[in-house]
Formats: structure tokens, C-alpha cells, sequence
């Protein structure tokens, strides 16, 4: 047997027992005629102690960082006792050590303040892994995957595996593509969600799939964004939204509970209009305030400044307590907006002054009782400042804002990511202008129901069409959405046609699905979350990088594995594709 005991599990009552542990070497401390080493292994950590003049004291002198051992000796009370450790208050005098495998000196400390380097921690992931504050998030990982199982098992759920090698979908982001031998010149894709299959176990009866799911998608990164991601993704039949709403809200509240002990109230709902008028966003943070308010037509019946008489949204936030911001903060903001990323030509601000007078950057422009009155249209107080946008195109302006309003937010410490406020986001609209394919393209996906009021308007004014669709917004991260399904053959074509698919093409590429509800498909709907969010959310996390096992960095590569990488010639050969430059 390698060991009797784990590393975390001994304490003042286990006094006197023998023991054996292995594990890693965390520490060595020598002190003369006496060598101490914190023995870590996956539980915790265990102190071991050598007297001088032993065998094993020798040997202990002679390890290193990381050498694997196995040590056997008797607890005993610690004379020192250390309350931050759950063993801290024995140690095992140890009587017998082994080095199971000595190893090389780590290229970065293995603590939770490591000296190690974004880089080089992906580089030696093995070992990034074993800093108990990376272990801890995989550890969390996998606690929820387990609740959520057991939550949807109970609710009658079937997780059903769908293939990974399928064909590519039209919509969404781009695929990853892997050649076929058997079939050269053919591409399987990889999926960017199991949505069609899953539609497909609807019209199969199977009522409630789940899968907890690897899903692929070609886009750039960012920190919620990993080219492949896991999915919680669901499916049920004979349903209408409210009835997913409410079993998913279900869900949430069983994580919410089992994981962070926290009773989530009733989620409230906004439709997606709203969240775009008063957060700019369809995925709103709602730790904080600081909603917009329209300010054009108090600015427009007193023209003057050309900026906000051309403007066709003016908006503001106001930021509570932050009129002390100086003049050399206010232009970093005015900075920050004015980056191409954000894309605001500039900003005006109005500090509410002790004595309730407004001063603004616009002074020369406007009398005190416009400023007066744009301040009490948003309520503001002695001491808030104003922060206005504005432009010609009131959607961009308004994502400008909610820029803005985050950024804000965290100087003002309104996100504390151990507070969590959670939403549904509704009544999106089923389509959304595409610039860079000059049409219509569906917002969710072409799947998605119209709401059955808005049908009518798919002849006259597609745009306006809502959509039975719904997110799931916690903290301003969208981790979950979904919508009810067309189960209608005649309705899903109409569908493709306002996507601009010819009869020919969206038989090519959907044709089996038109041809499934043909058969008897039932009403259904479903959502999936994602679950590396999720995780992040409650681990209070920047990035999802921090609780994927092995994740890709920003270029999309694994510096550990060298993946992606060249294949050889044969390879290629074999596959028949030749990537020689012609
Ligand atoms: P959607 O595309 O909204 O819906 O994806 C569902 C959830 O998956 C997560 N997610 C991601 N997480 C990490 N990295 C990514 N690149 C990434 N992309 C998406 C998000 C998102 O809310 N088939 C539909 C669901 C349905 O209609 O049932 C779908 O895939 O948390």
C-alpha cells in the first residue's frame, strides 16, 4: 500500500497512530538538527519532521521542490502549531522515507501567488494544475456538472451523447473542418452546438435530452471565449417558454443552493428593448445601477451645441458620490471611450455641486436651468456626476454607454463578483442586420419561433419580428439561451427564406430537418448554458480559462501540446489535400 492516510486528513485525535502519506514536496525548511517538510498532496498539506543522526533525516536533506515521497512515522502534537492549515496542529515524526521520483526544480513556484508568468504556467500546465488554487476551480467544475446532473435526473432528463463529427451549419460563427480519408475532398465540421440533433431526439419522443457537451467554434477569443467550450445543453417537448423558464430557473436556484449556499430570489425578467434602453446591452449587469436616461429632447429644445443638436440619442449615467472625480480622471474616461474599440468621438460631464448647482463641460453652451433640468431628469444629487454620449446612430451610442457604465461600475467597486444578480433577458428579435454579409441573419438561430403575433410582419417588416427567444444574463455575463423551436415544415422554410436561403439551398442543407417535422414533431423548446461561465461566475473569475483543464490562449493554440501543428506529407497524401503554395 503507498499510503495509509492523504495528505489533509490527520488531526490532534489521530496522535500516536502510524501512518504512511505520499505526495509532493511543498517546503524544506532545515533547522539545524531538524528538517521539516510540507508534504502536498491533492487534500492538503501534512508537516513532516526529521530528527538529525536518522537515516530518513539525511535523505530529507537531500530532496528537493516536487520530489515525490513516501514517508511513514508517527503523528505526534505539534510543538508550534499553524491555525491556517486543517493539519496544523500535528506532525509525523517520520521513521521511514522513500523518494518515489526525484524531480526537476519547477520553472515557477507551485503556490497561489506564483512568480510564474501567464506563458510559461501554460507551458507546464501539469504543474500550474497543481497550485491548489487552480485545482480548487477544477474542483468546483466539477461539483456543479455533478448537481446539474442530478438536477436534471430528478426532473426526468436523459443524457443522450450526439456525434462530434458532423457537417457544417450555415449560421453562427465559423466551423472547424476535418478532412475525410474515406471521402476525399469531404469535410466533416465539428459542432458549434448539438441544436439540430437535439431537435431531432424531440421528434424521436425522448422528451428531455440533456447532454453536458463539448462544442467548437471558430471566432475570436476573448476572456468568456474559448474555441472549444462545454455546453449544459437542453431540450424538452410539449413545452411552452414559460415552462422553460421556470425549469431552468429551477436549475440555477439547485446550484445556487447546493454550491454557494445563497437562496436565489425569483429571477426577475426584461425584454430585450429594455436592456438595450436603459443598459445598452442585451446581457446587463445588474449588481448596480446607473441606468441610462434619454437626455435628447431636454438638449434639443435649446440648441446651441452642434455636437448634441446633430445627435440623434443623447444619454446619460450618474454615477452616485463621484463628482470629487478630478479633471485628469475625467480625461482618462473621456480616453477611454475615445478608444477604437469602443468607438465615442467624446464625452460630456456635469458635476453636481454641494450647493446643487451643475457644473458641466458644455457651461458655454447651455444656461443653469437646462443643465438643471438634465440633472433632475436623472435624479441626480449634491455631489453625483453626469456622464453623457451621444451620436448619430443610438444603437452604437447606446453600446458606447454601457461601456462607459461598466467601466464605472468597477471604479466605483459596484461588481463585486461575490454578489450575483441574475436575470432573464426576453423578446429578442429574430433577426438582426448583418453589415458584413449585407442581409438579415437570424440573431439566434434559424431555428428560433417567432413570437405567433409577429408572424404577420415576415412579409412586411422582418426586422420587427420578435422572437420566443430567452437569456440567461448573470453579472453581465450571458451564461445561458435558448427559445421555443418552429415544429412547423412550412413555417421553418418561410424562415430560411427571409435568411435569404433559396428553396434549393435550404433543401440541401436542412432538408432531413424539414423533412423530420413531416413525421410528427412535437412543440419544444430548450436552452444551453455554458458551462466554463457558469463555473467562472461562482469562482469568481475573470477569465473561463481559469476552470478549463487545459485551455487555448488568445491565438487559439496549446503551447503545452504545440496543438495546432503541421501534419506530415504522408498525412496530407493520404488525406489528398495538398497545401503547397501554388
Ligand atoms: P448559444 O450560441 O447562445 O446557444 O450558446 C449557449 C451558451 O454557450 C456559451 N458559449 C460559450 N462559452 C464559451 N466560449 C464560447 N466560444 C461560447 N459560445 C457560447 C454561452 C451561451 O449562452 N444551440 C443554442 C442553444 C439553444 O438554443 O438551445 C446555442 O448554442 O454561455
Amino acid at each position: 500500500m503507498y499510503r495509509t492516510k492523504t495528505c489533509g486528513e490527520l488531526r490532534l485525535a489521530d496522535v500516536n497512530q502510524t501512518v504512511t502519506l505520499a505526495g509532493w514536496v511543498q517546503r524544506i525548511r532545515k533547522m539545524g538538527g531538524m528538517t521539516f517538510i510540507d508534504l502536498r498532496d491533492r487534500y492538503g498539506i501534512t508537516q513532516l519532521a526529521f530528527n538529525q543522526g536518522t537515516e530518513a533525516f539525511e535523505k530529507a536533506n537531500s530532496a528537493g521542490r516536487e520530489y515525490v515521497l513516501q514517508a511513514t512515522g508517527k503523528v505526534i502534537e505539534r510543538q508550534s502549531k499553524n491555525p491556517q492549515l486543517p493539519t496544523g496542529e500535528i506532525e509525523i515524526e517520520v521513521s521511514e522515507l522513500r523518494v518515489l521520483n526525484p524531480a526537476l526544480t519547477p520553472p515557477f513556484t507551485i503556490e497561489d501567488e506564483s512568480d510564474g508568468g501567464d506563458d510559461l504556467r501554460m507551458k507546464y500546465r501539469y504543474l500550474d494544475l497543481r497550485r491548489n488554487c487552480v485545482r480548487k476551480n477544477l474542483e468546483l467544475r466539477h461539483k456543479m456538472a455533478f448537481e446539474v446532473r442530478r438536477y436534471l435526473d430528478q426532473q426526468g432528463f436523459l443524457e443522450v451523447e450526439t456525434p462530434v463529427l458532423v457537417n457544417s451549419t450555415p449560421e453562427g460563427a465559423r466551423d472547424f473542418v476535418v478532412p475525410s480519408r474515406m471521402n476525399p475532398g469531404q469535410f466533416y465540421a465539428l459542432p458549434q452546438s448539438p441544436q439540430i440533433l437535439k431537435q431531432l431526439l424531440m421528434v424521436s419522443g425522448f422528451d428531455r435530452y440533456f447532454q453536458i457537451v463539448k462544442c467548437f467554434r471558430d471566432e475570436d477569443l476573448r476572456a468568456d471565449r474559448q474555441p472549444e467550450f462545454t455546453q449544459i445543453d437542453c431540450e424538452m417537448s410539449f413545452v411552452e417558454q414559460e415552462d422553460i423558464l421556470q425549469m431552468f430557473e429551477g436549475m440555477s436556484r439547485h446550484l445556487f443552493k447546493t454550491i454557494l449556499g445563497i437562496d436565489l430570489p425569483a429571477l426577475p425578467r426584461m425584454t430585450w428593448a429594455d436592456a438595450m434602453k436603459y443598459y445598452g446591452s442585451d446581457k446587463p449587469d445588474t449588481r448596480f445601477g446607473m441606468r441610462f436616461v434619454e437626455l435628447q429632447d431636454i438638449f434639443h429644445a435649446h440648441p446651441g451645441f452642434s455636437v448634441f443638436d446633430q445627435a440623434a440619442y443623447i444619454g446619460g449615467i450618474c454615477a452616485k458620490g463621484a463628482a470629487s472625480y478630478t479633471r485628469k480622471q475625467i480625461d482618462q474616461l473621456t480616453e477611454y471611450v475615445r478608444r477604437p474599440q469602443i468607438g465615442a468621438k467624446g464625452m460630456v460631464y456635469a458635476r453636481v455641486e454641494q450647493d446643487g448647482s451643475v457644473k458641466s463641460s458644455v457651461d458655454k453652451f447651455y444656461g443653469p436651468e437646462v443643465l438643471g433640468e438634465a440633472a433632475k431628469a436623472m435624479e441626480a444629487e449634491a455631489g453625483d456626476l453626469i456622464l453623457i454620449l451621444s451620436g448619430e446612430d443610438a444603437m452604437k451610442t447606446r453600446k458606447q454607454l454601457s461601456e462607459l457604465r461598466l467601466e464605472m461600475g468597477r471604479q466605483l467597486g459596484l461588481r463585486d463578483p461575490k454578489k450575483f444578480s441574475c436575470l432573464w433577458v426576453i423578446d429578442f428579435p429574430m433577426y438582426e442586420w448583418s453589415d458584413e454579409e449585407q442581409r438579415l441573419m437570424a440573431m439566434h438561430h434559424p431555428f428560433t419561433s417567432p413570437k405567433p403575433e409577429d408572424i404577420p410582419l415576415l412579409d412586411t417588416d422582418p426586422a420587427s419580428v420578435r422572437a420566443n427567444a430567452y437569456d440567461m444574463v448573470i453579472n453581465g455575463v450571458e451564461v445561458g439561451g435558448g427559445s421555443i423551436r418552429i415544429h412547423d415544415a412550412q413555417l421553418q422554410e418561410k424562415i430560411f427564406e427571409v435568411l435569404g436561403f433559396t428553396p434549393e439551398q435550404a433543401q440541401q442543407k436542412f432538408g432531413f430537418l424539414m423533412n423530420a417535422f413531416k413525421y410528427g414533431a412535437p412543440p419544444h423548446g430548450g436552452l444551453a448554458y455554458g458551462l466554463d461561465r457558469f463555473v467562472s461566475l461562482f469562482a469568481g473569475l475573470d477569465s473561463i480559462r481559469d476552470c478549463i483543464a487545459f485551455p487555448k490562449n488568445n491565438q487559439g493554440k496549446d503551447v503545452m501540446l504545440g496543438a495546432p501543428g503541421v501534419i506530415d506529407q504522408v498525412q496530407l497524401d493520404e488525406l489528398q489535400i495538398d497545401i503547397r503554395k501554388k
